[in-house]
């Protein structure tokens, strides 16, 4: 079949895929190391789903009062319920601040304090005085659209490199040598309908995350998973993938976000009777503990019949009582997001929130060096050749079983720049061209012609909805055997209607229905591992809460889960030991203990 395909080859040291905040700091990094780079992505760069970052970046400036990188650090391993790699997270906390200096360099314009510095607000779960003392001033902010202003600035610094954009490119698979090792992609672009070979020394999956699979998500639409969907079904395992992240504040009704920044900023949650009910679960961190736990008090509140609005089915946050100067200085954005969204003044009245789809946790196994781990039984970090993942479609894992606010962003720019080391470490400027016979083509194009040439007589749009809600029920906030068994069990019936999805457009240009049902393959297959990591782990750790299995059990379940999926649609599940190590004596790791904000 795929003798009906013209392909054109191209050869790179480094092929990008993606171009959200870890992308273009990875595509930055390798042009600026004098690496032959191209960028690939599905939408224009500045549409990536970074853009929609608001809150801010973390990292330990100690601009408004104490800090440094080491509390950072601790709070990163509470936050992650101690399932996050310690090395990672020393590695990502140390780098933090330069790389925030770096950024500012570039000319992201960060909001600033009256004497000039980078302006930070608090964030959930980021304490100091290693999670004794007050909530550390660690969010670097650029207004509440921290992602935009980071997404535009790294894009323009890419433009001032050699780098080769290939925009609105769709990729459709790993192409993999004999012995398992990565040598490029397949994409198919969508402008012009033709099929092209990109073949690298280093492959790079910067393709975020599967937020999508959901029915109410804080995600763009394009968050599709589809790097981690390739690993997959090259028979790479993707790690922990249970841990799904609800961000507390997503509007309800619409499930847009609300920043945690407005928490940040002096804002609380109450329940029908008025009551700040965040006092009784985190006396302490209140408002402002860790996403999870946040989440989780105000699913309690509901179910307890504390829920607010005719349903009793939500909750409020509360801002009018902040300085409405401030609200439009500081937070412009979800003032419009409260208007558009809600119908709401937020000077004047609250705001209805629901905990939201926002992060996944889980994804391609990494080490700190960014590099893609194929687990074997006697080596648990054995490497796969030629092939990076960074950003969300990554674990490396410094996130654990729950990512702190802030984290992300700072991650990408720090393991996006950590990408762009190793490749260089790897290869030298202009290497010899990748070569590798054409004989992979074939099951990446037949894979392609059998979803655009499928007839049957359900559509992408039914057979998606349907998924997003049987994830969205249960594999939800709490979870039991029983509850996720019956997903199980109920994904497994749309899974058999794949085979009838009717792709009406057979066009190869612009063919958003082909786009969309190649999406819905890559959304399935994570669904799929979804559910299984989660029926798998009997205990109850960070964002996964198992009414059944109500208490964290280190001594069988602090281990990352790894899950692969074969080609039969089976589902195996396996184990990795967390690195307890740090990377230098100049911190000591941080030993397990009960989790409280
Ligand atoms: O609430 C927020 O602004 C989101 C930040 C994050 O997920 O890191």
């Amino acid at each position: 079949m795929s003798k009906a395909y013209q392909i054109t080859d191209h050869h790179y040291d480094v092929v990008v895929v993606g171009a959200g905040g870890s992308g273009l700091r990875a595509t930055l990094g390798s042009a600026e190391a004098g690496l032959k780079t191209a960028c690939i992505s599905k939408v224009f760069p500045t549409r990536s789903h970074t853009v929609a970052a608001q809150g801010g970046i973390g990292a330990a400036l100690g601009n408004m009062g104490d800090d440094n990188w080491k509390w950072h650090m601790y709070d990163t391993v509470k936050g992650s319920d101690w399932l996050g790699d310690q090395d990672a997270i020393e590695y990502l906390c140390s780098n933090a601040p330069e790389a925030v200096i770096e950024l500012e360099e570039y000319g992201m314009p960060f909001s600033r304090t009256d004497d000039g510095k980078i302006y930070q607000r608090p964030f959930g779960g980021h304490l100091t005085d290693n999670g004794e003392g007050a909530p550390a001033m660690r969010a670097c902010a650029a207004a509440d659209r921290t992602g935009h202003a980071l997404l535009h600035t790294l894009y323009q610094q890419s433009l001032k490199h050699n780098v080769e954009f290939f925009i609105e490119y769709f990729v459709l698979d790993l192409v993999m040598d004999k012995d398992g090792n990565c040598k490029g992609v397949v994409a198919w672009c969508l402008e012009d309908g033709t099929i092209h070979r990109f073949l690298s020394h280093q492959t790079i999956l910067a393709t975020g995350g599967y937020g999508r699979a959901y029915f109410s998500s804080t995600s763009a639409h394009i968050c599709t998973g589809d790097g981690s969907a390739m690993a997959l079904r090259q028979n790479l395992p993707l790690s922990d993938m249970e841990f799904i992240q609800f961000h507390p504040t997503g509007v309800y009704g619409a499930g847009v976000l609300i920043t945690e920044g407005a928490r940040g900023e002096g804002g609380y949650l109450t329940n029908s009777d008025g009551e700040r009910f965040m006092e009784r679960y985190a006396p302490n961190a209140k408002d402002l503990a860790s996403r999870d736990v946040v989440s989780r008090a105000m699913t309690i509140e509901v179910n307890e019949n504390r829920g607010c609005g005719e349903n009793a089915d939500h909750v409020l946050l509360h801002l009018e009582h902040i300085d409405a100067d401030t609200l439009h200085k500081r937070l412009p954005g979800i003032s419009e997001t409260a208007k558009i969204f809600a119908g709401v003044d937020l000077t004047k009245e609250p705001i209805p929130v629901l905990p939201t789809v926002h992060y996944n946790m889980g994804g391609i196994p990494t080490n700190h060096r960014t590099e893609v781990l194929r687990p074997t039984e006697d080596n648990p970090d054995n490497i796969c050749e030629g092939l990076l993942a960074v950003g969300e479609a990554a674990c490396v894992s410094v996130h654990g079983a729950n990512r702190l606010g802030t984290n992300s962003l700072i991650d990408l720019v720090v393991f996006g720049k950590a990408s762009s080391i190793t490749a260089k470490e790897k290869i030298k400027p202009n290497s010899k061209p990748v070569d590798i016979d054409s004989s992979n083509l074939d099951p990446i194009l037949d894979r392609f012609d059998k979803i655009r040439f499928n007839k049957g007589d359900s559509s992408t749009g039914e057979v998606r909805t349907s998924m997003q809600k049987v994830m969205q029920e249960k594999c939800a906030v709490f979870r039991t055997d029983e509850l996720i068994s019956k997903g199980i069990e109920e994904f497994n019936q749309i899974e058999s209607s794949m085979d009838n999805i009717d792709v009406k457009d057979k066009s190869m240009i612009f063919n958003t229905d082909l786009t969309e049902s190649l999406e819905l393959h890559n959304l399935m297959a994570q669904s799929k591992v979804t559910l299984y990591s989660a029926l798998n782990r009997t205990e109850s750790r960070g964002a996964h809460a198992r009414e059944d299995h109500q208490e964290r059990d280190d001594s069988n379940w602090l281990v990352h889960s790894l899950s692969w999926l074969d080609n039969n649609g089976e589902v195996k599940m396996g184990k990795r030991p967390v690195h307890m190590n740090t990377l230098t004596n100049h911190v000591q790791p941080i030993p397990p203990k009960k989790r409280v904000y």
